[in-house]
């Protein structure tokens, strides 16, 4: 299908016909989610890799940068547990610098073939030296060597220069495999809110909000 401007009104069309939330689509009974946000959220989580939903592990982060405008990308899910959800990056990218500058940030899963939503808000915080190095040489030799050329982000003109740096930076990895950049970051989002969504083929989705209260989590329900 060709799509242009004066496509509009059959793009409008086609997209009408797409389908969503195909199912079958698990039950949820909020009455029976557990105290702690975290515990459902690895239930959901296991229950999606166990059904091979796709990437189960990739979330969109969203930040805000200095001037207060929104920003979102995919990351992966590094760890998840009492402290919260951790995820890593480069500092100096711009997710970097806005969370360096407004260190408050949103997670958001899907699960599609569940029909399931995860929303997560919280404040966000960069790990210890030693929590950094681990996940930075944990990462294969080309995603550390693309770290250390620190250029993610900026403008691309020259492919051969980018090949080159690359090659420079494997270079110096294969010399000192040990080797660790600095700006590499574990960041770990500690939630004041987790919001799951189940969707349902009636189309009377499910919604349930757990927000943080000085002993522990509220449970709220949400009109869909
Ligand atoms: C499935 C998937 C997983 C990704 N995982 C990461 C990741 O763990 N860390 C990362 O820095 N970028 C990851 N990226 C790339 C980011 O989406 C993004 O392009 C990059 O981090 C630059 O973002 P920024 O300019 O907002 O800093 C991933 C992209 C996709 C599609």
């Amino acid at each position: 299908m060709t799509v242009g401007p004066e496509q509009v009104d059959s793009t409008r069309q086609w997209l009408r016909g797409l389908e969503v939330f195909a199912g079958p689509l698990p039950e949820f009974d909020p009455a029976a989610a557990p105290a702690d946000p975290l515990r459902l959220f690895l239930s959901w989580l296991v229950e999606a890799v166990a059904d091979g939903v796709r990437d189960p592990h990739a979330m969109t982060l969203s930040t805000v940068d200095a001037a207060g405008d929104p920003d979102a990308r995919v990351l992966i899910l590094k760890g998840v547990g009492a402290s919260g959800w951790q995820f890593a990056g480069h500092a100096f990218s711009p997710k970097g610098v806005q969370l360096a500058c407004h260190p408050r940030a949103a997670l958001t899963f899907y699960w599609p073939e569940h029909g399931r939503q995860v929303r997560i808000r919280g404040t966000v915080t960069s790990g210890s030296g030693a929590d950094n190095a681990a996940d930075f040489l944990g990462r294969s030799a080309t995603a550390r060597a693309e770290s250390l050329v620190a250029r993610q982000s900026q403008y691309l003109m020259d492919t051969d220069e980018r090949d080159q740096a690359l090659e420079k930076s494997l270079a110096l990895i294969a010399k000192e495999p040990s080797l660790v950049d600095s700006a590499w970051t574990l960041y770990t989002l500690a939630p004041a809110e987790v919001e799951f969504w189940q969707a349902a083929e009636s189309r009377v989705h499910t919604r349930l909000r757990y927000e943080r209260v000085r002993d522990g989590w509220e449970r709220l329900r949400l009109w869909s």
